[in-house]
Order: structure tokens, then C-alpha cells, then sequence
């Protein structure tokens, strides 16, 4: 992201952004797909030998599933409605891994039917279920026991998943309930995989370190009872940096998850998977939204602007800070709140901000609003949702 002649300029290709709102009539997320794969590349170099499957919900935009399909991901999914966006945008059955803690009857009937290559399984009843449903089907399920390895890590309260108070995987003294289970439905259920995610928007990794080291003797001593266990499935959650790009930081953090991550997985002689989402399009994508008002007030200046929490959520739920870049830069400054059109005081984008001076009608650009952005927008207050590009 840089200004060039004034006007600010995105990804590697340095795409002009004021260049999108020649013919503007609502918000636009912009996607750079030469940014994703270069993502993509950096984190399978990183992790050289692991099979990466792509978070569907972090950005489900059908030319960002299959670009990634191409560049090589398989993807992870959590709904039927993922499943069925993966295939029509060229996954097969077999780059597919379902996780979730609600799946449905019938989402399990039709990830059977279609041959998902594993289901991870989120609880005991949930397993007893696809039993019940493959036997029906004279099917056999490839499933991997989702492990909750109660661990905390540094991220917002609302997205750490492995704490034994979170709804997420199974708890270790779960096992032999899970492996009578499995034992009494050798027919329908195959164990083929263990698998774990924390959470997300990870920057620090001990507690990481620690569920990999649970989690790696809670596998070898499966194994001995399961032969067909054979995948190590370690989840997603690799943080990115919001305050400022900062690419360096970024990838001495990977390198250390990486570390981390062959350290204690190496030498388990299985297949690795993992689950990145954010990391590879949180960068790759920015708002694009216009200014309606300036509003003075004796407490603040509002900058009003035509997208909110309606699109973005992510500040309003996480109390995530995302910049903001005005499309034509100014040498004025101002201080203001950059607010949406909805009606909710928690519909801001940043407050007390300092930004260039902008008036009515020009354009800003959300940063880093590729990951969780137009994939969680609604229409609450019936706001018509944003317009996706890839560029
Ligand atoms: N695997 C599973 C089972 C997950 O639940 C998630 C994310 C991922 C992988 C990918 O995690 P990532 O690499 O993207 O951190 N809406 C929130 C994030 C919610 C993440 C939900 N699960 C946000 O905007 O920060």
C-alpha cells in the first residue's frame, strides 16, 4: 500500500485503487489475487511438507477459492454451503476437510455422499451420528477427533477456541470414550486423523507449543490401538499485524511457528495439515467506501461514511483497529471518528483517528479487510451488501 503521485496504490502490481471508483455506487472489497499467491508461496515454503487447507470462512469469494485451489490448497470448510462453494469453484471431494460442532444430519449425509476426504469431529454425539449415518449408507468415514487441549493464547476472548470452556473439540480424558466408539464401529468410522485449532489472530505461540506437545503423545498412544492413524491436523490461526504493515515482523513470526511446528511434528512419520485463513488474504484485501457527511459536533468530528459494521464487522465484535487510507492524500490532517450509516452507536470504524483531510465525496480504502470481512457482512438496517472485485 503506498502513495504514488499522490493517489494510493495496492498490492504488488501497485493497482491504482481510485482508478475502482470511476463508476461507484457502493462499497467494494478489492482482492489482489498476485497478493494471495504470494501469500500462499511464502507459507508453503515456511511449511514445507504440510498440506495447507484454506479457512473457506475467511474469504469464500469464488475467484479467491479457486485461485488458491490452483496455487494448491485444498480447503477447509464448516458448513454445506462451503462445501458446495469449494466445489463449484474447483475443489474436489478429496481437498476437502469439514469441521464444526453443529453439523447437521443431513450436512453429514451429503459430505458422505460426496466423499469429503475427513470429517473432524467436534464431540461424542457427533461421532455416534456419522456411525449411524455411514452404517445406513454403506459408507466408511474418514474422521479425525478434534482435540481440545485446554490451552489459552493471547487473542480476543471471542476467537480462542481451546479452552475447555469453549464449545470447540474434545476433551483428552474424552479418549476412551471416543475410542470404545470407534472400536464398536469399525464398519462405518475409520480413524484416520487428530486434529486441534486454538483460535486465531495468534502472536505469540507458547500456548501453541504446549497443545502441539499435548496433543503429539495423545496421537502416538491413539495410534497404537488406531494403525490407520495418519494425519496431524494443527489448525489455523497464524496471526497478521493490523496496526501498521509491518512484513518483517510477519515473517520472522512465521518463521518461529514454522520452528515451533517441525520441532514437535517431524518426527511423527504422518501426514500434517493445516488451516490458514487469515494469513493468506487478510492483506490481499481493502474497503473501498465513500464519504457522505462531515458531521461537527462540540465533542467530534464524524467522518460519515457509506460502509459500517454492516460490512465489517471485525471493529464493532473484536474491538479490531483497521487503517484507514484516504484514496487522495492530503498534507491537512484531522482528528475524527470514522463512522457508518447504521443505526448503532458500536458502528464505527476507528475512533479519535488521525487521518488526511478528506470531504464529502472522496474516497477511503479499509485496510487488511480481506480476511472475515465481506464473509461476515449482513444486511442489517436493509443495507444492500459491498461489491467484491479481484484484481
Ligand atoms: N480452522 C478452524 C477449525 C477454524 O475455526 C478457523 C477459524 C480456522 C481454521 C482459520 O483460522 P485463521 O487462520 O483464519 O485464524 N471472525 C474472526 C475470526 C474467527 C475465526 C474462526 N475460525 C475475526 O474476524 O477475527
Amino acid at each position: 500500500m503506498e502513495y504514488i503521485n499522490n493517489e494510493l496504490h495496492f498490492g504488488p502490481k501497485k493497482k491504482n485503487l481510485s482508478s475502482l471508483c470511476a463508476n461507484y455506487i457502493r462499497p467494494i472489497y478489492v482482492y489482489d489475487l498476485d497478493f494471495i499467491r504470494s501469500r500462499f508461496q511464502q507459507l508453503a515454503e515456511a511449511l514445507a511438507g504440510v498440506r495447507l487447507y484454506f479457512a473457506v470462512k475467511a474469504n469464500p469469494n469464488p475467484q479467491v477459492l479457486q485461485c488458491l485451489k490452483s496455487a494448491g490448497a485444498g480447503a477447509d470448510v464448516v458448513s454445506l454451503g462451503e462445501i458446495k462453494r469449494a466445489l463449484e469453484s474447483g475443489f474436489l471431494p478429496e481437498d476437502i476437510v469439514y469441521s464444526g460442532v453443529g453439523k447437521t444430519r443431513h450436512e453429514i449425509t451429503e459430505a458422505l455422499q460426496l466423499g469429503v476426504l475427513q470429517i473432524n469431529v467436534e464431540s461424542l454425539p457427533e461421532l455416534q451420528r456419522i456411525g449411524e449415518i455411514a452404517e445406513k449408507m454403506g459408507k466408511k468415514a474418514q474422521v479425525a477427533l478434534r482435540l481440545n487441549p485446554d490451552v489459552s493464547i493471547q487473542t480476543h476472548p471471542y476467537i480462542a477456541t481451546g479452552l475447555r470452556d469453549n464449545k470447540f473439540g474434545m476433551e483428552l480424558s474424552m479418549i476412551p470414550a471416543l475410542s470404545d466408539c470407534l472400536k464398536k464401529n469399525t464398519n462405518s468410522l475409520e480413524l484416520v486423523g487428530v486434529s486441534l485449532h486454538l483460535g486465531s489472530q495468534m502472536l505469540e505461540f507458547s500456548g501453541y507449543q504446549e497443545a502441539l506437545i499435548k496433543l503429539k503423545a495423545s496421537f502416538l498412544s491413539l495410534q497404537k490401538d488406531f494403525p490407520t492413524l495418519r494425519r496431524f491436523d494443527f489448525g489455523g490461526g497464524l496471526g497478521v499485524v493490523y496496526e501498521k504493515q509491518d512484513f518483517e515482523r510477519e515473517s520472522s513470526l512465521l518463521k518461529e511457528y514454522s520452528a515451533i511446528t517441525k520441532d514437535i511434528l517431524s518426527d511423527l512419520k504422518c501426514e500434517l495439515q493445516s488451516e490458514p485463513g487469515r494469513w493468506l488474504v487478510a492483506h490481499a484485501g481493502v474497503l473501498l467506501t465513500q464519504v457522505q457527511y462531515i458531521k461537527k459536533t462540540s465533542a467530534k468530528t464524524f467522518v460519515i461514511v457509506d460502509s459500517g459494521m454492516n460490512h465489517l464487522i471485525r471493529p464493532s465484535l473484536y474491538e479490531a483497529e483497521h487503517q484507514i487510507l484516504p484514496l487522495v492524500q492530503s498534507n491537512k490532517k484531522i482528528k475524527c471518528d470514522v463512522v457508518g450509516p447504521i443505526c448503532e452507536s458500536s458502528d464505527f470504524f476507528l475512533k479519535d483517528y488521525e487521518m488526511g483531510q478528506v470531504e464529502e465525496g472522496d474516497y477511503l480504502a479499509v485496510l487488511d479487510s480481506g480476511a472475515y470481512g465481506y464473509s461476515m457482512a449482513s444486511t442489517y438496517n436493509l443495507q444492500e451488501l459491498p461489491l467484491e472485485i479481484c484484481i
